[in-house]
C-alpha cells in the first residue's frame, strides 16, 4: 500500500515508517520538522536501504496537502503530525486546539478533495483521565484534563462523525499509554528539547551524565511501592501495531478506537531498577512532591488490539530499558550531535 505519514520524522512516525517499508508498503513522510530533525529521515533512509521519500510540509496548509495527496495518491495516512506537551497545552491552549484540530481538519480535507478514506490516528491514553476501574478498556468514559488530552478527544469525535457521513470511510484511532524504547539498532529513538517531562528519557540522560538526578514525583500513591504505575509500551511494538492497523483498514468501516498497551504496569521504581540493570549505571534519585495531573495508576486492556488487529505487544521492560540506553549511549546529544 502507499502510506502517507504525518509527522513521520519524529519518535514514533520514524519507527512506524522503519516497519512500514520493512513489511514493503511504499511511504512519504511530511513533517515541518517543528519537533524534529531531517536527520532522522536520513537515519530512517539508512536503515531502510534508500526507500524513504519524505517532503517538508506544514499540515495547516490545506492547498499544499491536497497537492502531495494529488501526486502521491495514498491509500491509507497515518497521522502523527501535532504538538504533545501536556504542560505547554495548559499555558497556551489556543496553540494546541489551532495545530492539533485544525491540522486534523486540514488533513480530512485534503483527503476528501483527493478520494483518500483511511487513516489511522494518533491519540492517547490520556483521553481516559482518571480511571475508574483498571484496566483501561475503550468502553471507559473519557475525561481527558488538560488541553492537549481535549484535543486527542475532540479529533477521535471528529473521526467517528467523518466516518459516520460515508459509509466508505474508515478510522483507527490507537490510543497508545507510555511509549518508550528506541530502534535496536540505536540510530533512531526519543529526543526531546530540552529538559525531559518524561520518565524514560530522563532516566536516559541522568545516566548518561547529563541531569543530576531523577526526582520521583510522588512515594504515597496507592501502588505496591508508592510510586506511580503505568503501562510502558516498546515504541518498536507501537510501530508494528501501526502496520497492523493500516492492514486491517481495508476491512473495518467506521470509526474504532483501540488502546496500545502491553497490559503490564510498572512503577518508577521498577523501571529505575531495570535501567540501572539494563545501563549498568546507578541512577541518582530523590523522592519528591507529586506532579499535578499525575495519576496514581494507569494500564491497558489490550484486548481489543489482538481482536481488531491481531497485535499484541512482544517486548518487555528490559527490553525498552536496554534499547533506550543504547540510543542515549550511542547519541548523547539526540540528533543534533550527528
Ligand atoms: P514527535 O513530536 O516526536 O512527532 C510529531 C511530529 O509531527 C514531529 O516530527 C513534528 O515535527 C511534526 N509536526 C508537528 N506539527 C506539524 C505540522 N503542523 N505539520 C507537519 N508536521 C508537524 O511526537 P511523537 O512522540 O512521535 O508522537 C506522535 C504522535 O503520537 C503525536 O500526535 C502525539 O500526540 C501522539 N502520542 C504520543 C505519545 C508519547 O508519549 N510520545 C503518547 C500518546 C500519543
Ligand atoms: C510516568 C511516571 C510520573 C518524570 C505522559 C502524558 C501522556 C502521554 C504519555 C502523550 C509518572 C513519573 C516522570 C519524572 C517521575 N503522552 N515521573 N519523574 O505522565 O504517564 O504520560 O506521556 O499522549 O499524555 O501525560 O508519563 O513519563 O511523564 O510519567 O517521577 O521526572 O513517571 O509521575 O508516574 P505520563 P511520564
Amino acid at each position: 500500500m502507499k502510506v502517507l505519514v504525518t509527522g513521520g520524522a519524529g519518535f514514533i512516525g520514524s519507527h512506524t515508517v522503519v516497519e512500514l517499508l520493512s513489511e514493503q508498503h511504499e511511504t512519504l513522510i511530511l513533517d515541518n520538522y517543528r519537533n524534529s530533525s531531517p536527520e532522522a529521515v536520513r537515519r530512517v533512509r539508512e536503515l531502510s536501504n534508500g526507500r524513504v521519500t519524505a517532503q517538508e510540509a506544514d499540515i495547516l496548509d490545506t492547498q499544499n496537502l491536497s497537492c502531495i495527496f494529488a501526486e502521491f495518491q495514498p491509500d491509507a495516512v497515518i497521522h502523527f503530525a501535532g504538538l504533545k506537551a501536556v504542560g505547554e497545552s495548559t499555558m497556551n491552549p489556543l496553540l494546541y486546539y489551532r495545530q492539533n484540530i485544525e491540522g486534523a481538519i486540514s488533513l480530512l480535507e485534503a483527503m476528501d478533495r483527493n478520494g483518500c478514506s483511511d487513516i489511522v490516528f494518533s491519540s492517547s491514553a490520556t483521553v481516559y483521565g482518571e480511571p475508574d476501574y483498571l484496566p483501561l478498556d475503550e468502553a471507559h468514559p473519557l475525561r481527558p484534563a488538560n488541553p492537549y488530552g481535549k484535543t486527542k478527544y475532540f479529533i477521535e469525535e471528529m473521526l467517528r462523525d467523518w466516518c459516520a457521513a460515508d459509509k466508505h470511510k474508515s478510522a483507527i484511532a490507537l490510543r497508545y499509554f507510555n511509549p518508550v524504547g528506541a530502534h535496536a539498532s540505536g540510530r533512531i529513538g526519543e529526543d526531546p528539547n530540552g529538559i525531559p517531562n518524561n520518565l524514560m528519557p530522563f532516566i536516559s540522560q541522568v545516566a548518561v551524565g547529563k541531569r543530576e538526578r531523577l526526582k520521583i514525583f510522588g512515594n504515597d500513591y496507592d501502588t505496591h511501592d508508592g510510586t506511580g504505575v503505568r503501562d510502558y509500551i516498546h515504541v518498536v511494538d507501537l510501530a508494528r501495531a501501526h502496520v497492523a492497523a493500516v492492514n486491517a483498514l481495508v476491512r473495518i468501516d467506521g470509526f474504532e478506537p483501540v488502546n496500545l498497551g502491553t497490559g503490564q504496569g510498572y512503577s518508577v521504581l521498577d523501571v529505575l531498577h531495570a535501567f540501572e540493570k539494563a545501563s549498568g549505571r546507578t541512577i541518582a534519585h530523590a523522592f519528591a512532591p507529586r506532579r499535578p495531573g499525575d495519576v496514581a495508576a494507569s494500564y491497558a486492556d489490550p484486548t481489543r488490539a489482538r481482536q481488531l488487529l491481531g497485535w499484541k505487544a512482544e517486548l518487555g521492560l528490559d527490553e525498552m530499558c536496554i534499547s533506550s540506553w543504547n540510543w542515549q549511549r550511542q547519541n548523547p546529544d539526540g540528533y543534533a550531535g550527528s
